[in-house]
């Protein structure tokens, strides 16, 4: 089906739309201590070049101007409109006092690993994976084992016998599960998230899920929680990270969420996460997030449409220029993962990238040794950069021939 740029679409984009030059912001100024070159046009980091929906804008105006910033607790209508959008976006039943809070997905990562295994345990991730999960095990001296997730025809599948054959040597500890999975973009099935529940079970490992892109619904495919599966039969053996701060560009007001259904576990995870950090709830964060949830479904659905129609650019304009480059197919996140393989060599990659193109991307070998032909592009953005990103990609690939 062909996205188009509706006049409702085109006000959106015109209303919601910043230039965020000189703002301090990680993805546009700091382009020449990360990339060498302040020039180029960019596509990493993964937020937004658009404003947060108005309600959520006018909850924190209304803050700021009460101005206090102290020690705060978090509402019960927080923690209500958080359920509410679970069950109504995504079928979820939640139970308030599963719930923790924490400044950041990332941070929890670092935490989960350091809660439920011990120095030198192995704990398993599938690779090519957003390059934090692999940080958060070395950084805490343990061993990574990944298993490489296979580029196939029908799109980027689990390799469940090497996964079974790693579980069955009885040495991973944890599982960190990354669903959907940035950056490959896939929304993992029912299935297939049945199978890897049932086998960390089968062998006795704990997973932990980050769904923090669980919104971002980009094709047909729907999202599905690990805490559904299979009728919630697996609740006990996970715990699920995942935030508002993805969904509506929130990412620096710091306000994440824990789920964990197993009361011992919650025990547990009470009694260790006292000896890291007493984290206290950050009071904007929460503000921002409530209003999100309780007012922010048109803007969601708006902003869909907008990534749908950038990647259709993307893809129509590969297409057209070098069908050969081989573009991940885009079922969740807003990040999309290109195999320039077929035109450009490995050590090639940045120069062409960012010498020939003009661009500034994620590159490949950050998700994975295994990926070093691959380009991350952002697509959470205004749709002439995603225009003139295919063009200049296009054009240059083109070139090569
Ligand atoms: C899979 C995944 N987890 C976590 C994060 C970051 O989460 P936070 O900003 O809450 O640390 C990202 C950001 O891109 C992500 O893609």
């Amino acid at each position: 089906m062909t996205i188009v740029l509706t006049p409702s679409l085109q006000e959106f984009i015109q209303d919601h739309l910043v230039d965020r030059q000189h703002t301090d912001s990680l993805k546009w100024d700091a382009l020449a201590e990360r990339f060498g070159d302040p020039s180029l046009l960019p596509l990493w980091v993964a937020d937004m070049e658009f404003k947060t929906p108005l309600a959520v804008r006018q909850a924190l105006i209304q803050q700021v101007e009460h101005g206090v910033f102290g020690y705060s607790l978090v509402p019960d209508q927080y923690i209500n409109t958080f359920i509410a959008w679970q069950q109504k976006r995504h079928q979820v039943t939640l139970q308030a006092d599963w719930l923790r809070f924490d400044q950041g997905v990332v941070n929890s990562l670092y935490a989960m690993v350091n809660w439920l295994t011990k120095l030198n345990d192995q704990v398993l991730i599938m690779t090519p994976v957003y390059y934090p999960f692999i940080n958060s095990i070395k950084d805490n001296h343990r061993q990574v084992v990944s298993v490489d997730l296979i580029a196939g025809d029908n799109g980027w599948q689990i390799d469940f016998d090497r996964f079974e054959a790693v579980l069955s040597q009885g040495q991973i500890k944890l599982f960190i599960l990354c669903s959907p999975h940035n950056p490959v973009g896939r929304i993992w099935t029912a299935t297939e998230l049945e199978q890897i529940l049932a086998l960390c079970h089968r062998y006795h490992v704990p997973v932990v899920a980050d769904e923090i892109h669980q919104d971002f619904e980009i094709g047909s495919q729907k999202f599905t929680s690990v805490l559904t599966i299979a009728n919630g039969r697996y609740q006990n053996e996970v715990v699920v990270l995942n935030a508002p701060s993805k969904t509506f560009n929130l990412a620096s007001l710091l306000n994440s969420h824990v789920i964990i259904p197993n009361p011992e576990w919650r025990q547990q995870y009470d009694t260790f996460i006292k000896t890291i950090h007493q984290t206290e709830n950050s009071l904007l964060g929460q503000i921002a997030g409530q209003a999100a949830y309780e007012f922010g479904g048109p803007w969601l659905d708006q902003l869909l449409q907008v990534i749908r129609y950038n990647y259709q650019t993307l893809t129509n304009t590969l297409a057209d220029h070098c069908p050969e480059i081989q573009v991940s197919t885009l079922e969740g996140t807003y990040l999309s993962y290109l195999n320039l393989a077929p035109l450009i060599a490995a050590d090639h990659i940045q120069d062409f990238v960012q010498r020939q193109c003009g661009l500034a991307v994620d590159y490949g070998r950050w998700f994975s040794p295994r990926t070093p032909t691959y380009i991350r592009l952002n697509l959470a953005t205004d749709p002439a950069i995603v225009a003139t990103a295919a063009e200049h990609l296009a054009t240059q690939l083109a070139l090569l021939r």
